[in-house]
């Protein structure tokens, strides 16, 4: 795919439902009695492996692509013996909350992924599973999948998670369902809570404090119809593009702004990014706005500490804004970065580089010098982005900012999160 610089982006758009909760709508509707009716689902490849992998089990999930589908719930205890590995392709979300559900299980299971998922770690999970009474193995005995789980009985626990991950707290809530007495969840800084909010709607009985989340079993759920939230994380594109080429006014409608995911708007608003919401509502428990930017001006800033789990998707896109603002950002307390679909520290620094912008790899980010008085300073260039989705699509943003040719290696990957990105993207620069 190549990109040239573009000319402002004008108009308006909808992205695709939130990838986060569309993977959790399949899961805890095939968990939940009755039939959930689900809207705004993400047509991405990700959810996709969800699907299949229920559907394996036995669940009845009416889809055939597009926004909308029906799963039928089998309840707690109904899912079926697979008769197959299951395959959640390049889905570490899937990888990691499916093994919460299937360590509740009176059947054995195999999962395993592409070739990324099979070097991404999960003795983050194997470890608490282990704790709670699970038999979960890796089978080439490397702490990555494939991973074989055989029935257990499970108890609770009371754990402390190493790192803030959204995936390891809901693959534990999901075993905690199956489990004789409480479970309790603690994280080092609060990561994405759509599990919690969801389990809540659909009767769960759970607690949340500052410390932590505690779950408390013995409650059956029951199906609800979900109205999915468009994708703060794909919205991210469009912001970092809007904000970045001159002459753009754009309003991205129907985003899901969750507190604990709206850290790219706290921070390209303190870089100086004219961004507002508008028509603040709510929809399935989530809270969601239409977003308004336009070109501006920014500043470099330092992003740290709590806020990392609230945008941690979304740093490849902050780098590559920082690249083009003036002054110096610093990204710390990122390290989680280098385990995700690729090592997005070392990519994202040797891409930039080769773009021409001045940012050095830290262990647990980048320090990111834009050039005062010359802040749009990029050049196109061919970007490896190793097939990861997030790479590939923060890329196209720096290509349409960047004078001359960017080459994309492997644009398909976007369709993991995002299909229709490339299509989206240039419908709001075509007048
Ligand atoms: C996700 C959690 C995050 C995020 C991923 C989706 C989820 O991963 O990076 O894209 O849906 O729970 P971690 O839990 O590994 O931080």
């Amino acid at each position: 795919m190549i990109i040239s610089k573009s000319s402002g982006l004008r108009g308006k758009i909808k992205v695709p439902g939130d990838k986060s909760i569309s993977h959790r709508s399949v899961m805890l509707g095939a968990l939940s009695e009755g039939t959930s009716h689900i809207t705004g689902f993400l047509n991405g490849a990700d959810c996709i492996s969800t699907i299949n992998c229920f559907r394996s089990m036995g669940v009845d999930i009416e889809y055939s692509g597009g926004s909308e589908l029906t799963v039928h719930g089998t309840g707690l205890y109904g899912l079926k013996e697979p008769s197959d590995i299951l395959d959640c392709g390049n889905s570490g979300t899937t990888t990691r909350i499916l093994s919460g559900i299937l360590a509740g299980q009176s059947f054995s299971s195999t999962l395993t992924g592409d070739a990324s998922i099979q070097k991404r770690p999960m003795k983050r999970i194997i470890d608490p599973l282990k704790m709670m009474g699970s038999y979960i193995i890796s089978i080439k005995d490397n702490g990555c999948a494939p991973l074989r789980i055989s029935p257990s009985k499970l108890h609770g626990i009371d754990y402390t998670m190493p790192v803030a991950s959204a995936q390891v707290k809901s693959c534990l809530l999901m075993a905690a369902l199956y489990a004789d007495g409480d479970t309790v969840i603690r994280e080092p800084a609060l990561s994405r809570d759509h599990t919690e909010i969801m389990l809540e709607a659909m009767g769960a009985a759970i607690s949340r404090s500052d410390s932590g989340v505690v779950l408390h079993p013995g409650n059956r759920l029951s199906s609800r119809d979900i109205s999915v939230p468009g994708d703060i994380s794909s919205a991210a594109y469009f912001l970092g593009a809007a904000l970045l080429i001159p002459d753009s006014d754009i309003l991205i409608e129907n985003v899901g702004i969750n507190p604990t995911r709206d850290g790219i708007i706290h921070v390209l608003k303190k870089m100086g990014g004219n961004i507002s919401l508008m028509d603040q509502r709510s929809s399935a428990g989530e809270p969601v706005a239409d977003i308004h930017v336009k070109s501006s001006e920014l500043s470099g800033t330092e992003i740290s500490g709590d806020i990392i789990p609230a945008l941690i998707d979304e740093l490849p896109l902050i780098a590559v804004a920082a690249a083009m603002a003036h002054g110096t950002t610093v990204i710390k307390d990122a390290g989680e970065l280098r385990v995700k679909e690729s090592d997005r520290i070392a990519l994202v620094t040797g891409n930039l580089k080769a773009m021409g912008a001045d940012i050095e790899a830290t262990d647990d980010g980048f320090i990111i010098n834009g050039k005062d008085g010359d802040p749009r300073p990029l050049k196109g260039t061919l970007i490896d982005d190793a097939n990861d989705h997030r790479i590939a699509m923060s890329f196209t943003v720096a290509g349409m900012a960047a004078s001359g040719e960017t080459t994309i290696s492997h644009p398909e990957c976007a369709a993991v999160s995002y299909p229709g990105f490339f299509e989206d993207i240039s419908s709001l620069t075509d007048r």
